[in-house]
């Protein structure tokens, strides 16, 4: 049975984009199909973080206005052939995609993709409210500061007004010493104060910026963001990965 998930946020750049093309990479490596979305109409740029920005013709405005069929707007990654992308637009805005079409363009993706995953626009005006009927399930991403939790807790409250099911959470940019000292919340403390269920946390790694100016992914990498994204992409799948302990780096010094 095929699902569509929702990745949002209250607040705008804390890494939706980035966790949908990772998780859609890490779900495409163990091959699952997986349809990445791009939601974020008038504002296209899962294509450049799945390095596809110079395949895209059609998009999903297209789509919707029934200018190209979805198969024409679909673009298959050119390394895994179980993820595919059907890309925002760079002009529009929410207004030109309305729930009902959303609904539609989700299910017949639902056909194509074990695996669908829309990234969502920040906040929560009709940019968002527009895709949750055609959206099964939900991933909140916060980061651990005040003002990214205050508008988390605004989309929380949009998906009570909606009777949508709690979403699970992933909090980003967490620096580990930082929250050993006490000055950033931890991830589960984050959790706690939403009341929503942990699905992981991915910590602050230049490598995701270095990758993205490559126009590559941090995940074809070994690294502290990249191994975070699989324990998620585990636990996402309903596997038991119990979350890694956090401690200090270890500091080396040399006597003489
Ligand atoms: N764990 C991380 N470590 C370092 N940089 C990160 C991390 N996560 C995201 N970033 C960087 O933060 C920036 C914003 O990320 P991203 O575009 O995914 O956010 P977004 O929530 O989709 O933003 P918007 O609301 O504008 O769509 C990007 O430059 C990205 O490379
Ligand atoms: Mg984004």
């Amino acid at each position: 049975m095929s699902q569509s998930w929702l990745i949002l946020s209250g607040k705008g750049g804390v890494g939706k984009t980035m966790l949908t093309a990772s998780l859609g990479i890490a779900l495409a490596k163990r091959g699952l199909k997986c349809c990445c979305v791009d939601a974020d109409l008038g504002l296209r740029d899962l294509d450049l973080l799945l390095g596809m920005e110079n395949n895209v013709v059609f998009d999903m405005l297209d789509v919707a206005r029934k200018d190209c069929k979805l198969k024409y707007a679909l673009l298959q990654h050119h390394r895994f052939e179980d993820l595919s992308l059907l890309p925002a637009s760079q002009s529009g805005s929410s207004k030109d995609l309305d729930d009902e079409t959303f609904r539609k363009i989700v299910g017949k993706l639902k056909k194509r993709a074990g695996y669908v995953l829309t990234d969502a626009p920040a906040g929560v005006e009709r940019g968002l409210k527009n895709l949750l009927p055609g959206s099964d399930y939900s991933i909140l991403v916060t980061t651990p500061d005040d003002v990214s939790i205050r508008n988390a807790e605004r989309v929380l409250a949009l998906l009570d007004e909606k009777h949508r099911p709690r979403p699970m959470l992933v909090v980003n940019r967490v620096v580990t010493d930082l929250v050993l000292k006490g000055d950033m919340y931890s991830p589960q403390t984050v959790a706690n104060v939403l009341d929503v269920p942990l699905l992981g946390y991915i910590p602050e790694d230049r490598a995701v910026v270095a990758a993205l100016s490559r126009h590559e992914s941090f995940m074809d990498l070994d690294n502290p963001a990249s191994q975070a994204v699989d324990r998620i992409c585990r636990r996402f799948l309903g596997e038991y990965v119990p979350l890694p302990e956090m401690t200090r780096k270890r500091r080396w010094f040399f006597k003489k």
